[in-house]
């Protein structure tokens, strides 16, 4: 298994000319309705985890237009049985991101809901990777219910851990004080994302 250091070093996934168009798209509208997407690196970062451990079923917690959750389905596609379930809680957003997804419409379920609400309904759906990008200072109670819902041998990953960590102490509280071990990998100069493995 690569170590996440070497992941991180890796090069920029090679996507195809529509991908690009499709995140050039993205990048402008972000400017339009000030959505803080993932940067390209952390994009990357997340694709070749997934694309390295072959994960297959994905759920992410924060769609904002769907920048991220085309890094997440790249990283699928070659996945036969490949899906992602992706959760926003504002509506317009939400359609926004239903028209920007449509050409991996057969990969994706777009939720419109509070993430902790609709996942506490959930039943027996697992996932093996869960990336969390929502509201920040509810990352602990977003944390405890994909923890929940994470197949053994997943990972959780949880974005802006360092820039906004002043806004989630709960959740580095919990984290020391139930010995859980996490990873950072700096994908930016001021920001990274926290990697927790080994769970379950
Ligand atoms: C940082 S943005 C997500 C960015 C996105 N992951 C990307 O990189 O393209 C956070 C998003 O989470 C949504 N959000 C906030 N609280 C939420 C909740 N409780 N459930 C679902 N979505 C939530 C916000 O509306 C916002 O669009």
């Amino acid at each position: 298994m690569t170590s996440l250091d070497q992941l991180h070093q890796k090069p920029a996934p090679q996507f195809s000319e529509a991908t690009l168009t499709l995140l050039a798209h993205l990048k402008s509208e972000r400017l339009k309705i000030n959505t803080p997407n993932v940067s390209d690196n952390t994009g990357g970062f997340l694709f070749h985890l997934i694309q390295d451990r072959r994960y297959r079923h994905i759920l992410e917690l924060g769609t904002a237009n769907g920048y991220s959750s085309i890094y997440l389905l790249e990283a699928i596609l070659p996945e036969k049985s490949g899906h992602l379930m992706t959760i926003e809680i504002q509506r317009d957003t939400y359609m926004r991101a239903k028209t920007n997804l449509h050409t991996y419409r057969d990969r994706v379920t777009l939720v419109c809901s509070n993430a902790t609400e609709f996942l506490k309904s959930a039943g027996d759906l697992r996932f093996d990777f869960i990336f969390i990008d929502a509201l920040k200072t509810a990352t602990l109670e977003h944390f405890l219910i994909a923890r929940k819902l994470l197949s053994s041998g997943g990972t959780i990953v949880v974005d802006d851990v360092v820039k906004f960590g002043n806004k989630m102490p709960d959740f580095y509280e919990y984290l020391e004080k139930n010995s859980i071990k996490y990873s950072i990998i700096m994908t930016d100069e001021d920001d990274g994302v926290m990697v927790l493995e080994w769970l379950c």
